[in-house]
């Protein structure tokens, strides 16, 4: 498997493209038109995920500039976080004949039939964000996205450092992102892993807070109310660990100081967060997959190889990095 990494002055120039194309209309929506496009543009169908989290936003921000850049005809679908929505949206573009699907999977199982309609209709997929355990890997072209993995591993290892001094157990909490996504399975997976490496650290409660504010705002105060101990949390992204901050805030505690925070992505508000002091550690999730997406798009239509598998580069960032990084932060 081919394995290609986006470089730092690579990614700023696609960026840079990408706001270029900023002042140009997005895109239309899933089920206007019936046909690929008339006017020989290239037609992508792509099924989002939501609108659940500031990471999303930047998302489909980042695919609606890339393709009007790219000069590709996008139509988009907001699946409200529901996988037979995406299903339907998969279904609708194969009904338009388009020229190619993208989507980046609510969930990870479930998708083998729809792959397989996609495939018989010669229509190429790509996934992008989040991958599917489908044991058919013809059923799409690539994958392009984080290692989540990883990103948990990260945090894990920040706070086995951060706590090596500890000598009695460490209580820790953990908000799961949405039940059975890519994201939510390999943070956890990462992150078990990670904090193995010391006995004292202890995951003490392990809920879903859907990737929401609002869910981590609710999860942390049951967590508050049944664990008298809370020394850390760790949150699968920053949404919901600014949920958290309030129920901690709420509870008469002090976030950041009080209880270890941790969370993933780096968007804009959980930057300042930790910043302010109010996280501790973040691992880095890049939402700026359009340009690279609308390339892929663009080869895969071409009938050109492409590689099996487009890993983003990505960083961490701790307070004092968080400072120097949040004037020139985009998203
Ligand atoms: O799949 C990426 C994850 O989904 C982001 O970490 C999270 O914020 C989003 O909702």
């Amino acid at each position: 498997m081919t394995r290609t990494t986006i470089t730092r002055r690579s990614l700023g120039a696609l960026l840079a493209a990408g706001l270029l194309a900023s002042g140009l209309t997005a895109c239309g929506n899933s089920d206007t038109g019936d046909s690929a496009s008339g006017d020989g543009k290239i037609v992508l169908g792509f099924s989002q995920v939501g609108a659940e989290s500031g990471w999303r936003t930047a998302n489909t921000t980042s695919i609606k500039e890339a393709a009007a850049e790219a000069g590709i005809e996008l139509k988009f679908d907001d699946a409200q976080q529901k996988q037979e929505n995406q299903i339907k949206a998969i279904r609708n573009y194969i009904q338009q004949k388009v020229d190619v699907i993208a989507f980046s999977p609510v969930v990870e199982s479930g998708w083998d039939t729809v792959l397989k309609e996609a495939k018989d209709a010669k229509i190429p997929v790509i996934l992008t964000d989040r991958a599917v355990d489908s044991a058919d890997k013809s059923l799409y072209k690539t994958f392009i996205g984080s290692d989540f993995v990883k990103e948990g591993r990260l945090a894990g290892e920040w706070l086995v450092k951060e706590k090596q001094a500890a000598t009695g157990p460490v209580n820790i909490v953990e908000l799961q992102g949405t039940t059975g996504s890519a994201p939510a399975n390999d943070r956890k997976k990462g992150f078990a892993e990670a904090i193995g490496a010391n006995p004292n650290l202890k995951v003490v409660a392990s809920q879903s807070g859907d990737f929401t504010r609002a869910g981590g705002k609710q999860v942390m105060e049951q967590f508050l109310k049944a664990n008298p101990k809370i020394d850390v949390l760790f949150a699968h992204n920053d949404d919901m660990g600014l949920g958290a901050l309030e129920a901690i805030t709420a509870a008469g505690k002090v976030p950041g100081k009080d209880i270890t925070i941790i969370t993933i992505d780096a968007v804009k508000d959980g930057m300042q967060a930790l910043a302010d002091g109010k996280f501790n550690f973040i691992a880095e999730c890049s939402p700026l997959l359009g340009p690279q997406l609308m390339e892929l798009v663009k080869k895969v239509k071409a009938g050109e190889e492409v590689p099996a598998r487009v890993e983003t580069e990505e960083t961490t960032f701790t307070q004092e990095q968080a400072k120097a990084a949040l004037p020139t932060r985009k998203y």
